[in-house]
């Protein structure tokens, strides 16, 4: 089994240091930095948008790795690819042309993920798995982090893990919500190779974010 990915999630951070954060996380072996973005309307939160982005973007190498959790969304697309975004997920919810949606994140040079809600079926994937970069399944209700993992999702891992080996394409599989050490080993066991951890990754200060990551990433 490759070793999976890790993409903290900056909403358990402190967002009065979130450059800091960022540069924390990145030197405690974080792959990816996990920007989620809500609007109060399509999720019951407001978090941030692309001029935060835009304000990490110098503090970090690595991949920022940007979660829409808003509708409408195509307004904001070259917003977030301006502000230094790699790889931005978006809801199918979130607008009615999710393929043209797909096509708009291409079209800007960005990596196109799809994020599959709890109770979205796998299926929503069948007509836009040949044109993505990675696939989002939700093991919690998008709005809010520290919620538990819904365990129910790891049969929706496995089924879109078959999906994407089907392609033979280089296409990722990302899980996110309630990811700690436990969960994380169910997830990779399923397919998942990329984890997001927000509550995981942050708990106990700077000093721990290392061992935090590296426990997330288990024996793999
Ligand atoms: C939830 C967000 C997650 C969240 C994860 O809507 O998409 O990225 O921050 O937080 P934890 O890891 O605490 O469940
Ligand atoms: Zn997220």
């Amino acid at each position: 089994m490759a070793r999976p990915l890790i993409s903290p999630s900056i909403l358990s951070a402190d967002f009065a240091r979130l450059g800091e954060e960022v540069r924390a996380i990145d030197e405690a072996g974080a792959d990816w930095i996990h920007v989620d973005v809500m609007d109060g309307h399509f999720v019951p939160n407001l978090t941030i948008g692309p001029a935060v982005v835009k304000a990490l973007r110098p503090h970090t190498a690595k991949p920022l790795d940007v979660h829409l959790m808003i509708a409408p969304v195509d307004p904001f697309l070259t917003a977030f690819a301006d502000a230094g975004a790699d790889i931005i997920t978006f809801h199918p919810e979130a607008g009615p042309h999710a393929h043209r949606t797909v096509q708009a994140i291409k079209a800007l040079g960005k990596q196109a993920g799809v994020s599959l809600n709890p109770a979205t079926p796998a299926k929503m994937l069948d007509y836009l798995i040949d044109e993505i970069d990675l696939v989002l399944v939700m093991s919690v209700n998008p709005g809010f982090g520290g919620q538990s993992f819904i365990a129910s999702q790891l049969k929706k891992i496995e089924a879109v893990r078959k999906m994407i080996d089907k392609t033979g394409r280089d296409i990722r599989l990302q899980v996110d919500g309630g990811i700690d050490v436990g969960t994380a080993t169910q997830a990779i066991e399923a397919g998942a190779d990329v984890l997001v951890a927000g509550t995981a990754t942050f708990r106990g200060g700077p000093q721990r974010y290392a061992e935090n990551i590296a426990a997330l990433r288990g024996g793999h």
